[in-house]
């Protein structure tokens, strides 16, 4: 993480409150473990990749390594539903390749048109997608695929596995993963058209 990015204990402290006023919207009490984050971003082709989408970024634990990670002419939308979230980010984060977006994951579609950004290379999702009712979870995934370029990849993480039959109506192979290092354990989906 950056240096001004805010210390572990702030942000602990941000997301555990968070949790306790809104434990259906984060599904978790503390933010991912790096072995987490680790495995989520593997798959990302950082030579490539010139525009990513973040689902449900928090306090920013997968953002910071995005941003450490990929190429200094690529650029990430974060998009995030609660207020609280957004402002710690932009106050933490300000790398001119973040653009962080408060709205909700059901509009990455319109928030790409309205920025003038072209469609995402990967999409990564750390929202509790599982828990959410039937129509809200199809609508999220249909509108992800839609905004993914030829060749692009949504990267999933859920504490259930609950979301996989809408994951492979929507796309051609979908790969499961695991990684236990994390509280709680998390499913990891890979996704591609
Ligand atoms: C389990 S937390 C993940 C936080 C962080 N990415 C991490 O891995 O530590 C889920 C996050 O998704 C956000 N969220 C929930 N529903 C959302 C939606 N429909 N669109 C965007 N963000 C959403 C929550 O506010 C929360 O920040």
């Amino acid at each position: 993480m950056p240096e001004n990015s805010g210390s572990s204990l702030k942000q602990l402290a941000l997301f555990a409150g968070n949790f306790l006023r809104h434990p259906y919207m984060l599904g978790s009490i503390i933010p991912s473990s790096r072995f987490l984050v680790d495995q989520v971003l593997e798959p990302v082709d950082w030579e490539r990749a010139r525009l990513l989408v973040e689902y449900g970024p928090g306090v920013g634990t997968v953002t910071a390594q995005i941003l450490k990670r990929m190429h200094p002419q690529a650029r990430l939308l974060a998009i995030e539903t609660n207020g609280d979230f957004v402002r710690y980010l932009r106050r933490c984060l300000p790398d001119p390749r973040l653009h962080v977006v408060h709205d909700s994951a059901a509009q990455v579609g319109a928030v790409l048109t309205r920025l003038s950004l072209p469609a995402a290379d990967y999409i990564i999702s750390g929202i509790p997608l599982g828990s959410f009712p039937d129509a809200l979870k199809a609508e999220i995934v249909g509108k992800t695929r839609q905004a993914l370029a030829p060749g692009g990849s949504f990267l999933v993480y859920q504490f259930t596995a609950r979301v996989l039959p809408v994951l492979e109506r929507s796309f051609g192979s979908v790969q499961r993963r695991f990684e236990r290092r994390n509280i709680p354990p998390a499913q990891l989906f890979v996704c591609a058209a």
